[in-house]
């Protein structure tokens, strides 16, 4: 079979480009969702997209299509990923998934070759869920996670909303989110995690990916003079709060429950050195592949709640996001381990430890994702890196998977 071939110095000369968007002296990016910076790390997807001769669309809530190929009517083989990113981000994370698609795209066109079935590559909103909760917002609305008027309700921490943010930068499109739904889905991604590196493998398929429940904890003390207020007669909301931290950290390192915790975000009020915080707010993020480990941990945190409560703490807890873990489709990740075979690179399956866009999307179709090696297991920080050689080679793979994919009879 003839496949479309990469250019790997486009699609490198892409990541970089991409990657100056937002980029912070000091190193990494930050492109929040539907900021300025998004804007115009979108514009350029979309310029690429018509350079690759693909028809671009716009979804009502601002996931970007680029098809290419066969009736829009036909469900397409879809790629893609998320060009949004966290505070002071590396370069690679989603950015690469977006642009092995386009790279696709224009070497079908230059191959000249024709699809039997449109392949398109979304560039889906919101996927990392920093600015707006929660996270695979595009994607979620895809897969009827969420209603789409809700998700567009969706709100800043400054009261501004998904839908007037969409519109201020330009992406509030007219079409359904579920227009394309597609009749498989693969997303490339840099695996973010140590497991590729450290075992000298090239490539990951990914079989299942961890769920996550994501929770913000608001603890209501007392603040008062720190030098007067004798210790036990304190409501000390920070205290309160680091504990409370520490243990669920506790829980994860000792007993797995669940998997792995994180305090990302962590805010005293009215965070002074002289006063005694009267408040206190933080976030939590657990992640396990198994739900019913997921559903423990918040049952353990609704439990340490109540305990802080009966002490006199006025508590409020609110859920960010839940996502449930997923198995990818069998048929992707065996077509996904043969294309890697047959191009003679090793590979060797993997569950990812990071939410993703396909976590969404295979609730509406046949699923999976492939990985290529983060440099020293380092991702969401501006050190995150990968190979030339294994960028080029992952968007090969999923060249090829994708092309065999768009060219089958079934
Ligand atoms: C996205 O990167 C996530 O796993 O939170
Ligand atoms: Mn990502
Ligand atoms: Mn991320």
């Amino acid at each position: 079979m003839n496949f479309p071939q990469v250019n790997g110095h486009r699609l490198l000369r892409r990541i970089q480009e991409l990657g100056q968007i937002g980029c912070l002296p000091g190193g990494g990016g930050t492109r929040l969702a539907l900021t300025d910076e998004d804007k115009q790390g979108r514009d350029l997807i979309v310029g690429w997209f018509a350079e690759a001769g693909a028809s671009v669309y716009v979804d009502k809530i601002g996931n970007i299509y680029g098809v290419l190929g066969g009736s829009v009517d036909t469900p397409p083989i879809m790629t893609g990923s998320h060009i949004d990113t966290v505070s002071r981000a590396g370069f690679l994370d989603g950015c690469y998934g977006v642009i092995a698609g386009v790279e696709l795209l224009q070497a079908i066109g230059e191959s000249g070759l024709t699809p039997d079935k449109p392949i398109a590559v979304t560039v889906f909103s919101n996927e990392e869920g920093v600015r707006f909760s929660p996270d695979l917002l595009g994607s979620r609305v895809i897969a009827k996670d969420i209603a789409l008027d809700e998700a567009l309700a969706v709100e800043t921490r400054d009261g501004k909303s998904f839908q007037s943010e969409l519109q201020r930068i330009g992406y509030a499109g007219e079409i359904e989110p579920w227009k394309f739904i597609p009749e498989s889905f693969l997303e490339l991604h840099i695996e973010q995690g140590p497991v590729l590196e450290a075992t000298e493998t090239q490539v990951g398929v990914v079989e299942a990916l961890q769920g996550h429940s994501w929770w913000q904890v608001e603890i209501v003390g007392c603040a008062n003079h720190a030098g007067t207020t004798p210790m036990h007669l304190r409501k000390d909301a920070g205290v309160a709060a680091m504990q409370l931290a520490c243990r669920l950290q506790e829980y994860s390192a000792l007993d797995h429950l669940p998997n792995v915790t994180t305090v990302g975000t962590f805010a005293l009020e009215p965070n002074a050195v002289n006063v005694v915080p009267g408040k206190a707010k933080f976030t939590i993020d657990f992640r396990d592949s198994d739900d019913g480990q997921l559903r423990k941990a918040d049952a353990l945190l609704q439990s340490e709640v109540m305990k802080l409560q009966e002490q006199g703490f006025e508590v409020k807890l609110q859920t960010l996001s839940k996502a449930m873990s997923v198995k990818f489709d069998e048929g992707l990740c065996s077509l996904l381990q043969g294309v890697t075979e047959s191009i003679g690179a090793s590979n060797r399956r993997i569950v990812s430890g990071a939410s993703h866009d396909a976590q969404m999307i295979s609730r509406a179709c046949p699923s999976a994702m492939l990985f290529v090696q983060s440099s020293k297991g380092i991702s969401h920080n501006p050190k995150e890196n990968t190979p030339d050689d294994d960028l080029v080679l992952g968007a090969q793979i999923l060249a090829n998977a994708m092309w065999t994919l768009a060219t089958s009879k079934s």
